[in-house]
Formats: structure tokens, C-alpha cells, sequence
């Protein structure tokens, strides 16, 4: 799978242990910044990811943040891309079950970095349920107003 990630310089040291596991397991990790611990605004790189989404350049995309929050709201604003802050297995499942998240936003000071991780592979891998959620990802879709 070809993925996006992301992060400002407090979701920096996250999104760099994020990207080397995505790509050990054999994924084609796209590093849209940013580079170091230098403070940036988050909004910036959550709209790089999300472009990679929006283009289809890339089928999935990963965003850190300090509390997965802010990245989160950036992302949603690009069209197609529906962003997920999750903390645990169970929001990270059903972000894909049931919302088809394409972009995972994580919080580096909320959760302990192992399982922060563990949460970017399990989501991954989980398929989106159909069925009746796609009439509602359809209309998180829609233009709004
Ligand atoms: C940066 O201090 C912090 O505001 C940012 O990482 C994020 O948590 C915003 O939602």
C-alpha cells in the first residue's frame, strides 16, 4: 500500500518510528514532513497528506499531531478525505469498518509510542464493512450546506 504520513515536530519522533515499520512491512511510506523537532504548524502538513489523498497518489494516509486533534480538523477540510482520531483498537477498527477512514490521525502525547504504532498496523489492515455504512461514508462525502 502506498501511504502518506505526517506530523508537526511534536508528532515528528511518532511519525518517523510510523513510517520505518510501515515501510519494514513493505509498504511505499510517502514522508510528507515534517523533518525534525523544529516547531511548524500542523495544519501545513496535514494538508500535504491530504492532497496525496484528495490526488489518489496515495490510498492511505497517517498524521501525528500532540493530540491527533488539529490534524485531524485540517485533513477533513480536503475533499475525499475522511480523517479518524483514534486512541485505542476498538476506534481504530471501526474508523475502518464503519467510517472508511483514508487518514489516521494519532496524538504522540496521548499515546505511548508502542502502541501508537500497533494502532497505524492494525488500521491498515482493516477492510471497510460496506453494506450500509456506504450510504452514510456517501453522505460524509456530499459538499456540505
Ligand atoms: C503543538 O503544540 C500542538 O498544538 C499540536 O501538536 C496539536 O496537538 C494540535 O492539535
Amino acid at each position: 500500500m502506498k501511504i502518506a504520513v505526517g506530523s508537526d515536530h511534536a508528532g515528528f519522533e511518532l511519525k518517523e518510528r510510523i513510517g520505518r515499520r510501515l515501510a519494514e512491512l513493505g509498504h511505499e511510506v510517502v514522508d510528507c514532513g515534517t523533518h525534525s523537532t523544529e516547531s511548524v504548524d500542523y495544519p501545513d502538513f496535514a494538508a500535504a497528506v491530504a492532497r496525496e489523498i484528495a490526488a489518489k497518489a496515495c490510498e492511505r494516509g497517517i498524521l501525528v499531531c500532540g493530540t491527533g486533534i488539529g490534524v485531524a480538523m485540517a485533513a477533513g477540510k480536503v475533499p475525499g478525505v475522511r480523517a479518524a482520531t483514534v486512541h485505542d483498537r476498538f476506534t481504530a477498527q471501526m474508523s475502518r469498518e464503519h467510517n472508511d477512514a483514508n487518514v489516521l490521525c494519532l496524538g504522540a502525547r496521548v499515546l505511548d509510542p508502542l502502541h501508537a504504532i500497533e494502532l497505524a498496523e492494525l488500521w491498515i489492515t482493516v477492510p471497510f464493512a460496506g453494506g450500509r455504512h456506504e450510504r452514510r461514508v456517501r453522505k460524509i462525502d456530499a459538499p456540505a450546506g
